[in-house]
C-alpha cells in the first residue's frame, strides 16, 4: 500500500481516496507510527498529511526520523510539507502572512520535474496555512511559489521526496488529482494497478479462507452497504450465506419489492423475509416521543432478527454445517474513526449495521472493512446489483417511523409512503440525485392546517421536504432546488395525497437542525 501519515486534520481520509482514484492501493496509518511499523507493512510509498498544529510547537505532532531513512517515496502535503523540511534540514517560520482558499501559485520550476509535469505555469491551489518553508532542505529544488510563499512546493528526485504546501487533494486544486498521481505513477513509479475487479477477487479468496464449510448469515437493510457485503460474500460462499430481510412496515414505496426482486435476481442470494409489519406498529401504537420510537424500533429489530436467527441455527443444525459467522457491512471510515486498532483516539465507536444486537454468537465477515463508500458502490455495480440499490441515498435504520411528527399508524405511513414516492420521481425525473445528499419527506402528523380544495374547505396535513446538500452527514445546508421542480411535487402530493393540503420545505441548515425531524 501507499501509507497515508494522519497529522490529524481531517484531510487524510480525502487523501486516501484520491489515491485509490489514482488506482493505487492506500490505508492510513496514524502520524505515531514507527520506523519499524511502516516497515512492516511494506509499503511502496508515503503521504503526510495536512493538520492543524505548527511544526515548532511543543508537542505538535512529529514524525519518527527513521521513516524518512527507509528510502520510501515520500510526498509531503501542507503540514506534512512542513515536517519534511523541518526534519531534513530546511526552516520553517511563522512569517505572518496566512493564506486561506484560493490562492495563485507560480510554477517556476525549470528542470520539468515530475511532480508537476504537464502543468501550466500559473495556477489556482486551495491554501490552508499560517506557517511556511522559509527555506528548503539541502538538495531540494524549489517548484512553485505563490506572493506570500517563495517555497510552495519542492523536490529531491535523487531521495525520491515531494512537497506541496497546498492541499492537491482538494477539488478546489485545479491540479490536485495530477499532482497526486505524478508523484505516485510517475515520480515514485508506483503502478495504476488497484481496481474494483481485484478488490473482489482478494475479498473472495478471503472470505472462502475465512469461512471455510461453515454457514453465514446477514442481515439485509436495502440499503448500500449490508447489499454490497452481503453480495460479496455470496459470491465467495454461495449457499452457504443466508439474508434476513426484516420488514417492519416502516419502508418506502417499492423497497421489499426491490430487496425480494430485484436484489435476489441479480445475485441469486438466498433470502429469508421476517414479516414483522403487525408486530412493529403493534408496539408503536401510541408512541409519539421520537426517541421512544427508536428504542421500540431498534428492539424489536433485534427480536425479529433473533427469531430468524434460531429458526436457521436449527435448520442448519439439522443438516450438519452450523452458523457461525454473521456478514457486517463496516465501511473503512467507520473503521478509521474507531482507532483502527493502531491506537489513534477513539473518536465514534461506529453504530452496527440495522442496530444489531453486541452480544452475538458469531464472528463477523466485514469484507468492506478497507473501502470507502464510492467504492463499495462501484463493487456492487460490477457484482450487477440493480442501479437503485448501489446508487441509493441514505435512508435511516428506523424508517418512515422517525418521519412521522406524531404517533406511527398504517394510515399515516400510507400517505407518508405515496409522498414521499412522489417527491422522490420527480427529483429523478428532474436529474437532482446527485446533487442533493438525502431529501427526507416528512409528515406532520399532529399538525392541521385550512385548506381549499374544489369548492369545499378542508383540514389537513402538512407535508415537508427536507432536500439537503452534505458531504458526510455531519453538517448540510439545504439544497436550493429549482421553483419548478418543488411546484410540481408540491401539485403532485397535494392532488394525489388524501388529507395532505400544504407541503413546506425546510431552509434550515445543519447545525443547528439535524437532517432527520426526529
Ligand atoms: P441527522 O438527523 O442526525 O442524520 O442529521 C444524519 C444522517 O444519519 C441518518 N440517520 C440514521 N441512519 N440509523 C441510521 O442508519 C438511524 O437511526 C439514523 N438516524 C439518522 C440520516 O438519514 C442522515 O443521513
Amino acid at each position: 500500500p501507499v501509507l497515508v501519515v494522519d497529522f490529524g486534520a481531517q484531510y487524510a481520509q480525502l487523501i486516501a481516496r484520491r489515491v485509490r482514484e489514482a488506482s493505487v492501493y492506500s490505508e492510513i496509518v496514524p502520524h505515531t507510527i514507527t520506523a519499524a511499523e511502516v516497515a512492516a507493512k511494506n509499503p511502496v510509498g508515503i503521504v503526510l498529511s495536512g493538520g492543524p498544529s505548527s511544526v515548532y510547537e511543543e508537542g505538535a505532532p512529529a514524525l519518527d526520523e527513521g521513516i524518512l531513512e527507509l528510502g520510501l517515496p515520500t510526498l509531503g502535503i501542507c503540514y506534512g510539507f512542513q515536517v519534511m523540511a523541518r526534519q531534513l534540514g530546511g526552516e520553517v517560520a511563522h512569517t505572518g502572512l496566512r493564506e486561506y482558499g484560493a490562492t495563485a501559485a507560480t510554477v517556476t520550476d525549470g528542470s520539468g520535474n515530475a511532480l508537476l509535469d504537464g502543468q501550466p505555469g500559473a495556477q489556482t491551489v486551495w491554501m490552508s496555512h499560517g506557517d511556511s518553508v522559509a527555506r528548503a532542505p539541502e538538495g531540494f529544488e524549489v517548484l512553485a511559489s505563490t506572493a506570500s510563499t517563495p517555497v510552495a512546493a519542492f523536490a529531491n528526485d535523487e531521495k525520491g521526496f515531494y512537497g506541496v504546501q497546498w492541499h492537491p487533494e482538494v477539488k478546489h486544486s485545479e491540479f490536485g488529482q495530477q499532482v497526486i498521481e505524478n508523484f505516485l505513477h510517475k515520480a515514485a513509479g508506483i503502478p495504476a494497478e488497484w481496481n474494483s475487479g481485484n478488490v473482489i477477487a482478494e475479498q473472495v479468496a478471503r472470505i472462502r479462507e475465512q469461512v471455510g464449510s461453515a454457514r453465514v448469515i446477514s442481515a439485509l437493510s436495502g440499503g448500500v452497504d449490508s447489499a454490497v457485503s452481503t453480495a460479496l460474500v455470496h459470491e465467495a460462499v454461495g449457499d452457504q450465506l443466508t439474508a434476513v430481510f426484516v420488514d417492519h412496515g416502516l419502508l418506502r414505496q417499492g423497497e421489499r419489492e426491490q430487496v425480494q426482486n430485484d436484489y435476489v435476481a441479480a445475485t441469486g442470494v438466498r433470502l429469508v423475509t421476517i414479516d414483522a409489519v403487525d408486530i412493529f406498529l403493534d408496539a408503536l401504537a401510541g408512541v409519539s416521543d421520537p426517541e421512544e420510537k427508536r428504542k421500540i424500533i431498534g428492539r424489536e429489530f433485534i427480536r425479529a432478527f433473533e427469531q430468524a436467527e434460531r429458526d436457521l441455527i436449527a435448520e442448519a443444525a439439522a443438516d450438519g454445517q452450523p452458523i457461525k459467522f454473521l456478514v457486517q457491512g463496516t465501511l473503512y471510515p467507520d473503521v478509521v474513526e474507531s482507532g483502527g486498532g493502531t491506537g489513534t483516539a477513539n473518536i465514534k465507536s461506529h453504530h452496527n449495521v440495522g442496530g444489531l444486537p453486541e452480544d452475538l454468537q458469531f464472528e463477523l465477515v466485514e469484507p468492506l472493512r478497507t473501502l470507502f463508500k464510492d467504492e463499495v458502490r462501484q463493487i456492487g455495480r460490477d457484482l450487477g446489483l440493480p442501479e437503485a440499490i448501489v446508487g441509493r441515498q441514505p435512508f435511516p435504520g428506523p424508517g418512515l417511523g422517525i418521519r412521522i411528527v406524531g404517533e406511527v399508524t398504517r394510515e399515516r405511513l400510507d400517505l407518508l409512503r405515496q409522498a414521499d414516492a412522489i417527491a422522490r420521481e420527480e427529483l429523478t425525473a428532474a436529474g437532482l440525485d446527485r446533487e442533493i445528499w438525502q431529501c427526507p419527506v416528512v409528515l406532520l402528523a399532529d399538525v392541521r392546517s385550512v385548506g381549499v380544495q374544489g369548492d369545499g374547505r378542508t383540514y389537513g396535513h402538512p407535508i415537508v421536504l427536507r432536500p439537503v446538500s452534505s458531504e458526510d452527514a455531519m453538517t448540510a445546508d439545504w439544497t436550493r432546488l429549482p421553483y419548478d421542480v418543488l411546484a410540481k411535487i408540491s401539485n403532485r402530493i397535494t392532488n394525489e395525497v388524501p388529507e395532505v393540503n400544504r407541503v413546506v420545505l425546510d431552509v434550515t441548515s445543519k447545525p443547528p437542525g439535524t437532517i432527520e425531524w426526529e
